[in-house]
Parts: C-alpha cells; structure tokens; sequence
C-alpha cells in the first residue's frame, strides 16, 4: 500500500498538507466546533504522529494506530499503536474515531468504516482529498455517501473549492 509521507526533520510534511493547514482547517471553526464537545480520539493511519498536538490542544485522551511508522513525538502524553488498523483488537472505545489523509488508503472501505464505527461512540472523522471526480485513482476512488448509506448513516460535509479537501463528519449517535 502506498501513501507515506516524507517527513521533514520536524516531523511535518511539505506541500499543501503541512500541519498549519490543518490548523486553519478541522482545528478551527467552524469544523472545530464538531470536535468541541469531545475528548477521547483515536486517528487511524496516524502517520508519524505529527497531528498529536492539535488534537492534544483539545482532547484528555489520544490514541494514534498506524501500520508502520513510529511515533516521532515520543515526548507527547499519547498512545501509539504501530499495527496494522484492520486486525488489531482494541480494549476500548473512543468519542471520536479520525482518519486524516488515510480513508482512501484502505481497499475494503466498507469493513473498515465497520470497524470504525464499532469503535467510536460519537463522531466518525474523514479527511481526505475529493477523489470521486478523478478515474484515474483507482482503488482509491470512493463514494463515501453510498457507503454510508448501508449504515443507515448521513454526513455534514465542507468541500471549499479555497481547501480543496472533503472534511466529513459522520454523527453515529442520534443524540446530536
Ligand atoms: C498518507 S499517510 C497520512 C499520515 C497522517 N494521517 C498524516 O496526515 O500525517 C497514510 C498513513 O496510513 C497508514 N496506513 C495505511 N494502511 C494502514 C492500516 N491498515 N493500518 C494502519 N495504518 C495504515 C500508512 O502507514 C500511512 O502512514
């Protein structure tokens, strides 16, 4: 599976995914405030870690998993699982479960938004670059409305044409 980032010495990235779009983006209102109310995360194909301290910023409880790369910032009060999402058991569930850049990665997409949703009890968070329009992505291609809706699930979604990337937030509990 391809999809890793080269990180700089910082541990961010280059180009337009840097840490500080992210912090203009899903760490700010009006897409922050979905997070608000919450405070246990666990992001899915993590990375090396380098969104930990956004999330940090406003959860008690942090959990990243990924598949191969460690965790670049060992000093952060998190927990970091190299392994492999689709098989490992958790002991836990968690508010909200995020995949940031890493959804399209994942070939069966439909047993991994299973396993997602068995996991989080509120918020499900996909971040990932609009893919539907362009054929020539292949397996990375989905349409996340059709896969929602075998879950009997709906979504609020931001496509800005100034971000460029489709931030969904997928409520699992009728409560909200
Ligand atoms: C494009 S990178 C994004 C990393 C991080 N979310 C970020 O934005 O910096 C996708 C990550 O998903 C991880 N990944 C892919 N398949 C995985 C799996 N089955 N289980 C856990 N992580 C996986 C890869 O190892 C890679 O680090």
């Amino acid at each position: 599976m391809s999809g890793l980032y080269s990180y700089t010495p910082t541990g961010d990235v280059t180009g337009a995914r840097r840490l500080t779009f992210y912090q203009s983006t899903l760490f700010s209102p009006p897409m922050l405030d979905y997070l608000l109310p919450y405070s246990s995360v666990l992001d899915v194909g993590v990375g090396n870690g380098r969104h930990y301290k956004l999330w940090l910023e406003h959860f008690d409880t942090v959990w990243g998993i990924d598949k191969s790369v460690k965790n670049h910032f060992a000093d952060l009060p998190v927990t970091h699982i190299v392994s492999d999402f689709e098989t490992y058991e958790f002991n836990r569930t968690f508010d909200v479960v995020a995949f940031i850049c890493s959804f399209y990665l994942f070939r069966n997409k439909k047993k991994i938004f299973s396993k997602a949703l068995s996991l989080a009890d509120h918020l499900i968070v996909i971040v990932d670059d609009v893919k539907w329009e362009d054929r020539k992505c292949g397996s990375s291609c989905y349409n996340l409305d059709d896969i929602l809706s075998e879950f009997g699930l709906g979504r609020k979604r931001y496509i800005e044409r100034k971000i460029g990337t489709r931030f969904s937030f997928i409520q699992v509990k009728k409560e909200l």
